[in-house]
């Protein structure tokens, strides 16, 4: 088990999976710490969809057609019930907040199990609500490839210097 400051360096964005099935034990546990997450108004507006049996998984790749993807043994679909969501006075939805929330609470309680993931946002969102017959406010809003990685390699992380982008006042 990491310390929180080692987990978030060795977080990344895995595009490289290994062959090896996930424990469904291992993946409820993964979930169990990351269902902790805040949400406004404590909503939790959200659906996860564990994909993992062949013909689900083809359905998921279809809409995020990349050779790496493909590797993942498993992969969480996380969808927003915008409905049920918090909605500021000024109408902002604070559903795709609340999302961002638990899967980054996804990526770094899998980090803590020595799993890897990868936010991919740039699937085709439309195809993803046909193949699993999402209702119209069940909105995909991130997937998350869930696996071994291939490789220990960890990339290193450029990130802006804090002088670039904090004030203090
Ligand atoms: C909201 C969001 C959407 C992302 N969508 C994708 C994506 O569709 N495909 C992809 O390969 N990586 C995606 N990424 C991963 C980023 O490219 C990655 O987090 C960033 O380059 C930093 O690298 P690191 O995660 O390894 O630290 C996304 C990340 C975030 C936070």
């Amino acid at each position: 088990m990491a310390d929180f400051k080692d987990l978030v360096q060795i977080r990344y964005s895995c595009r490289n999976y290994g062959s090896i099935a996930i424990d469904d034990a291992l993946i409820e546990q993964l979930l169990e710490t990351a269902h902790f997450a805040p949400s406004a108004t404590n909503a939790q507006p959200w659906r996860v969809f564990v994909v993992k049996s062949t013909d689900e998984l083809k359905k998921v790749r279809q809409a995020y057609n990349r050779e790496w993807f493909a590797t993942a043994p498993v992969v969480l679909m996380l969808c927003a019930e915008t409905g049920k969501a918090w909605t500021r006075a000024d109408g902002k939805n604070h559903a795709d907040i609340d999302l961002a929330i638990l899967a980054d609470h996804i990526t770094l309680a899998a980090a803590d199990l020595g799993l890897a993931t990868c936010w991919v946002c740039n699937f085709d969102a439309a195809m993803l609500s046909q193949n699993f017959n999402l209702s119209p406010d069940c909105k995909p809003v991130v997937l998350l490839p869930l696996g071994v990685p291939a490789t220990d390699d960890i990339p290193p992380k450029k990130r802006k210097d804090l002088s670039e982008f904090v004030e203090w006042l």
